[in-house]
């Protein structure tokens, strides 16, 4: 199980859900979002430390620091911040 942090919000851990989104979300993390299909960019956030794995080909391009949250799954443990 991998541990996803996000600083100023606390940790939980991913367990197999679709997405960081869907993990962040059940454990009621406030998260942004919109579409969920890596269209609009709303879930983008900076990724501080770990790897990730894309599990759709998003159409929205974040910035080289961000990732989309909607998109990902965590490759061990990650960081993560809001912009
Ligand atoms: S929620 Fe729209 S790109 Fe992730």
């Amino acid at each position: 199980m991998s541990k996803i942090t996000v600083i100023g919000q606390g940790e939980c851990e991913f367990d197999g859900q679709f997405s960081m989104l869907e993990a962040l979300d059940e454990s009621g993390f406030d998260m942004p979002y919109s579409c969920r299909g890596g269209n609009c960019g709303a879930c983008a956030v900076k990724l501080i430390s770990g790897k990730v794995e894309e599990i759709q080909s998003p159409i929205y391009e974040p910035n080289d620091d961000e990732i989309l949250t909607c998109s990902c799954i965590p490759m061990g443990d990650v960081v993560l911040e809001i912009p």
